[in-house]
């Protein structure tokens, strides 16, 4: 789903990027993060500053998507060297079954009011041994942004509980970080 003019705003200063570079990409890295030499997808890459990052760490191929025309426009003229592309994540069907070692989503699903669907999509694409590295915030935390920030996120059923209830059921085992704004995963196949 698109998002709000306010968080659209949001997502594309300097203090999101300053955050996702100095906090989120070295707080995965913690947790197992290593994609040098490895087909990387990432899931709702925004303004593609994450794939930027991403790609300092010499992934063998990356690929951006995200539903959102005007995010992908700005990720192509920020960053040409890289591949991005419009896609709904609930259909990665353009992707060939065990085609990714690693599939990156820097908070996208609390986005996405079938968000299941994307977690089925991702057990489909990535290879056995494959990692999925996914930080979300708390269902708390997504209204409480709604309501001081007015961010409008779709409704959903999403929360963290009910994700790792999906990710069992879907045969994924996880290592996860608590922090106050995002909760951090490692999530393997057990398939
Ligand atoms: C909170 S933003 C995060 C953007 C970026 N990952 C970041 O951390 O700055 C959520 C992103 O998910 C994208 N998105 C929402 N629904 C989507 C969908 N169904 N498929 C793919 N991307 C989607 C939005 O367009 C937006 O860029």
């Amino acid at each position: 789903m698109k998002l709000s003019d306010v968080e659209f705003r949001a997502m594309n200063t300097w203090w999101r990027r300053w955050g996702q570079k100095n906090f989120e990409l070295p707080l995965f890295q913690r947790i197992g993060m290593d994609i040098k030499g490895k087909d990387v997808l990432e899931i709702g890459c925004g303004s593609g500053f994450g794939g930027f990052l991403l790609n300092q760490l010499q992934p063998r191929s990356y690929v951006g998507l995200d539903a959102m025309e005007e995010q992908i426009e700005i990720a192509h003229r920020t960053y040409p060297q890289f591949q991005f592309m419009v896609q709904d994540a609930t259909d990665l069907s353009q992707f060939p079954a065990a085609s990714k070692d690693v599939i990156v989503i820097f908070g996208v699903l609390h986005h996405i009011p079938e968000w299941r669907k994307v977690i089925d999509e991702i057990a489909r694409v990535l290879k056995p041994n494959g990692s999925l590295f996914l930080e979300e915030p708390r269902g708390v935390d997504i209204r409480l942004f709604d309501f001081f920030f007015r961010w409008g996120h779709p409704d959903s059923d999403f929360g963290l509980k009910r994700m790792e209830t999906h990710l069992k059921s879907r045969g994924f085992q996880f290592d996860k970080r608590w922090t106050p704004l995002l909760t951090m995963y490692h999530i393997k196949g057990a398939f």
